[in-house]
């Protein structure tokens, strides 16, 4: 039935240039029909902190302890931090409320070097959860110390990573310490091909966890970014899905966490399009289809102190991609498993989330874009959520939006969740609380999702 409202959004939909799809009648999803899969981590929205930035983060930016916390509070449990490259900031890393991964250097060949850093950091660090012997190896060329003057290829890299590891561990005289891989374009190097040299060696013995890192988009040389592109449901799906290979080979490994060690939208900072509310979208539902694929988390790279477009906060204002990984992290929260109820191939990303047996709450993910070209109202979709369980009578829908899919935090386009906003200087969550709550009558409720906007409705 053509509701007026209805009547009036497709009508304000024709003109809308970039939103190519328009509301549709009958839009129904069964939270009981996905196939539930396992959420594997307590806090699966985790940071990455540059080395050489991360004393400015903890030290100089008043707004980092909070920031970390409000997702903490969000998950239930503190935010997992890794600090990638070498570091010696072994106090400051051990200071961290949650469990840190510290990534130690292999390119140098210097393995006394880093045997020697392994062994303060253990005894600084209360809340190491593993080390990375190398960042990115798939980068090394045969000029690099490492490769010894032999062609750089993943064969040798699984070699070196694998005797790395035994030394390593060896000499801290400690297993399940190694976080493996770290490899920034799987397969090519990937935990496919690394996982059978550390069985055959045995080193698989030293390993905690896999990492690989993951940027869907490019911003470095004459690359170009779009946002458009970014926040697309089904472009987030496809993506996700090739790491498919990735989640298979770590599970015939055993039973070890994979995450992505580090990952933000596009590589080289971003460029225009990471500080928007889009890539909060984006930053959302890429989370929850990497979770639902099998990664335990995914630390979100923060780069330099107010200069990287896609850091979350900086030290004057908090990002809008941060309101992202809050939504995420609280959808997530004390969750046991994860069904996605949506195919992947129309604008609507539909979750549903389970503690244990208990259908709790769901996600709508509207991804029309919606830029600060549009000229008309805003499009919106009805959504008729299904089969919620009996003894729920209410839903209480938390909404994450914009004035637009482009709005920017320090431009003056605040994003709200659930009309709260977080202080640009302090990351403090301002403002009153406000919920919709929609009537479940015969275990439906109806729920509207603006274009370019994102709903976490809890059942009660
Ligand atoms: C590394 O340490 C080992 C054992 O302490 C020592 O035998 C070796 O000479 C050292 N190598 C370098 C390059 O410093
Ligand atoms: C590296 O190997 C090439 C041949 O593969 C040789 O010409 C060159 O001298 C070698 N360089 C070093 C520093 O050993
Ligand atoms: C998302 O991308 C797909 C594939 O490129 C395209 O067919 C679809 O129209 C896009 N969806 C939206 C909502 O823009
Ligand atoms: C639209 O958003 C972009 C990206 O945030 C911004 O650079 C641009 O200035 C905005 N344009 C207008 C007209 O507000
Ligand atoms: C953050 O700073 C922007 C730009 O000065 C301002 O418009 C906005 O109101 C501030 N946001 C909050 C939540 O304080």
């Amino acid at each position: 039935m053509l509701t007026s409202k209805t009547l009036y959004t497709i009508l304000a939909g024709l003109a809308v240039t970039h939103a190519a799809v328009l509301p549709r009648s009958n839009v129904e999803y069964d939270l009981q029909s996905g196939a539930k899969s396992k959420i594997n981590g307590e806090a699966p929205v985790a940071v990455s902190l540059e080395f050489f930035a991360f004393p400015g983060y903890v030290q100089n930016v008043g707004s980092t302890a909070q920031c970390l916390k409000n997702l903490g509070d969000a998950a239930g449990s503190p935010t997992r931090v890794r600090v990638g490259g070498t570091t010696q900031f072994f106090d400051l890393a051990g200071a961290l409320e949650g469990p840190a991964t510290i990534g130690l250097n292999r390119r140098l060949n210097t393995i006394n070097n880093t045997i020697a850093a392994a062994k303060k950091a253990v005894q600084k660090m209360s809340n190491l959860f593993a080390f990375e012997l190398g960042n990115e190896p798939d980068l090394y060329v045969q000029a690099d110390p490492i490769a010894n003057n032999q062609t750089w290829t993943p064969a040798l890299d699984a070699g070196i990573q694998v005797s790395w590891q035994k030394q390593v561990g060896d000499a801290l005289g400690q297993k399940d310490i190694i976080q493996g891989g770290v490899f920034l374009q799987p397969p090519k190097f990937s935990i496919q091909e690394l996982g059978p040299v550390e069985q055959s060696s045995g080193s698989i013995d030293y390993v905690r966890s896999w990492a690989d890192h993951s940027y869907p988009q490019s911003a470095c040389g004459t690359s170009k970014t779009n946002l458009e592109t970014l926040q697309n449901h089904t472009t987030i799906v496809n993506y996700v899905k090739t790491f498919q290979p990735e989640v298979d080979a770590a599970r015939s490994l055993g039973d070890r966490p994979l995450v992505f060690g580090e990952t933000n939208s596009a590589t080289c900072g971003g460029g225009g399009i990471s500080p928007t509310f889009g890539a909060a979208l984006w930053l959302m539902d890429y989370t929850l289809q990497s979770v639902k694929l099998g990664y335990e988390r995914l630390h979100f790279h923060q780069g330099t102190i107010d200069y990287s477009p896609y850091s979350w906060w900086g030290t004057k204002y908090v990002f809008a991609p941060y309101y992202g990984a809050y939504f995420a992290a609280s959808a997530l929260e004390g969750m046991s498993s994860i069904s996605q109820i949506d195919d992947g191939s129309t604008e609507l990303g539909v979750y549903s989330f389970w503690n244990q047996d208990q259908l709790s709450r769901a996600v709508i993910y509207n991804s029309v874009f919606y830029p600060n070209t549009t000229t008309v109202a805003r499009p919106y979709q009805e959504v008729v959520l299904s089969n919620i369980p009996k003894g729920c009578h209410q839903a209480i829908v938390k909404r994450l939006s914009a004035q637009y899919s482009t709005s920017q935090q320090e431009l003056g386009q605040v994003p709200t969740y659930a009309g709260q906003s977080f202080a640009n200087s302090t990351c403090i969550i301002e403002g009153d609380e406000q919920v919709e709550k929609v009537k479940i009558n015969n275990g439906k409720a109806v729920i509207s999702v603006g274009a370019s906007e994102a709903v976490l409705v809890y059942f009660v």
